[in-house]
């Protein structure tokens, strides 16, 4: 048995308004997969913190941390830390929802410290952690993703992590639809448990 300090460390971000909806249910299949395959992993509900948006005042220019004071000041430390990422969003008007898109933005202190404190050049191609998105959107249009997959690339980015993975569900709206499709629940739990599976092969202190 690994200890726990030795475990793959993963954050799972819920980033819908609604607490048992469609991408809820489907991150939580990917959490259990993650925790089947031995690792930690440390849930965070959006909706359920104060989490101002930014306000684009770059106090985070002096040491790469958000100077407001409110719950990302966990969240920002936690990312840092963890060697993956799950996270889950509605589509809304062909983004993200809100709550996700307020961490996104809170998280330019570490796009600023990564580029302009630590000078690391523009143009990565390998990173060392990895990324899971989850989205659902209610319509079926074959470019409904491509606004937040693309947001998403550029946020996973700035927390040096890859883009690793999309599980994306069309012709989903109903609170809690996604339960009639077990095979997406069974995917979810799949893609959570290959991350946690491979992040450790990546790391051989795991
Ligand atoms: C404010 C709002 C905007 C939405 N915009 C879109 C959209 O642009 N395209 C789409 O297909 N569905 C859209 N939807 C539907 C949701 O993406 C869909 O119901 C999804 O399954 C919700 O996931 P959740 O239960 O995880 O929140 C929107 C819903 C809301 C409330």
């Amino acid at each position: 048995m690994k200890e726990d300090s030795q475990k793959i460390q993963i954050a799972a971000v819920f980033g819908s308004p609604r607490r048992n909806g469609n991408t809820a249910a489907l991150l939580k299949k990917a959490v259990d997969g993650a925790r089947d395959a031995g690792a930690d992993v440390t849930e965070i509900v959006l909706r359920d913190l104060k989490m101002s948006p930014c306000l684009e005042i770059y106090g985070c220019k002096k040491q790469g941390r958000c100077v407001i004071k409110d719950d990302y000041g966990e969240i920002e430390a936690l990312l840092q830390q963890v060697d993956g990422l799950m996270l889950a969003s509605p589509i809304f008007f062909y983004a993200v929802s809100a709550h996700t898109k307020i961490l996104m933005d809170r998280c330019n202190s570490l796009w600023v410290k990564k580029y302009w404190i630590d000078k690391t050049p523009f143009g990565q191609k390998s990173y060392p952690r990895k990324g899971l998105f989850i989205a659902a959107g209610s319509t079926k249009g074959k470019r409904l993703f491509e606004g937040a997959i693309l947001s998403v690339k550029y946020f996973m980015d700035a927390l040096d992590m890859e883009l690793w993975q999309s599980l994306l569900y069309r012709g989903i709206e109903n609170e809690g639809q996604i339960r009639d499709f077990p095979d997406a629940l069974q995917e979810a739990y799949d893609a959570g448990n290959a991350l946690a599976r491979r992040l450790s092969d990546d790391n051989p202190h795991s």
